[in-house]
């Protein structure tokens, strides 16, 4: 496969959406994307020499946050995966540095070895992809991780507010995005300890319906 070149994947990808993505994600997170990503990037309390995964990278915001916090001539990378090569093509020419890497990679067939990485991190991916994709990309995340390896994952998860209920239900129908509704059911927690992972803990609640989960490989 061209390094260039979609991968295949029963996920919903956003080659459609890659040109406009950064301008929309902003509105989505009510002006809060900054300070979510802040905390994400504080959970992972990061070394300099971390290699770092992040799962359905998108355009490569959180990525780059995560890099600004590596050196890359002790070994820190922090590297971003998708499988949409147009959002891999935008994070690329937007948000290189030379602690970062991208690649057109789907997230439930990672082509990394074993215990490579020191962190895994998603945000926003798992609710694109099915149950049993879910389940796939959490047993290689638990695969490429270091024993010790933290895991934190922000996505869609039972909604505590009125609000958060409205907006899930709403996604769920409008988009017609029946794995919104495994998220919203709450199964993520139960998939990281099926594929390995010690017990989740939910660490911050966004707008009500997005939960930062961190746990960790045995
Ligand atoms: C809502 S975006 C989140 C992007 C970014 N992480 C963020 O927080 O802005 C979800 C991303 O998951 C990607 N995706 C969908 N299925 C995938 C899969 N199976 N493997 C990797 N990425 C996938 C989509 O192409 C999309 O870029």
């Amino acid at each position: 496969m061209p390094d260039s070149s979609s991968v295949p994947t029963r996920g919903r990808t956003l080659d459609h959406a890659a040109a406009v993505y950064d301008f929309v994600e902003p509105l989505i997170m009510l002006g809060k994307q900054a300070e979510y990503e802040r905390d994400i990037v504080n959970l992972l309390a990061l070394r300099p020499s971390d290699r770092v995964l992040d799962l359905g990278c998108g355009t490569g915001t959180l990525t780059l946050s995560i890099a600004e916090r590596l050196d890359p001539s002790g070994g820190g990378q922090a590297v971003g995966i998708d499988a949409a090569a147009k959002m891999i093509r935008v994070a690329r020419e937007k948000r290189s540095t030379p602690a970062t890497w991208y690649t057109p990679m789907a997230a439930e067939s990672l082509d990394f070895e074993d215990g490579s990485f020191d962190a895994v991190v998603s945000s926003l991916f798992f609710h694109h992809v099915d149950a049993d994709l879910k389940l796939r990309a959490f047993q290689e995340a638990f695969r490429v991780l270091k024993p010790g390896g933290k895991l934190i994952v922000a996505d869609m998860h039972v909604p505590t507010t009125l609000l958060g209920a409205l907006i899930s239900h709403v996604s769920r129908w409008v988009l017609m995005q029946p794995e919104i509704g495994e998220n919203t059911r709450g199964i993520l927690p139960e998939l990281m300890l099926r594929a390995g992972f010690a017990q989740p803990r939910i660490e911050a609640c966004y707008f009500g319906y997005i939960a930062v989960f961190s746990t960790t490989r045995p």
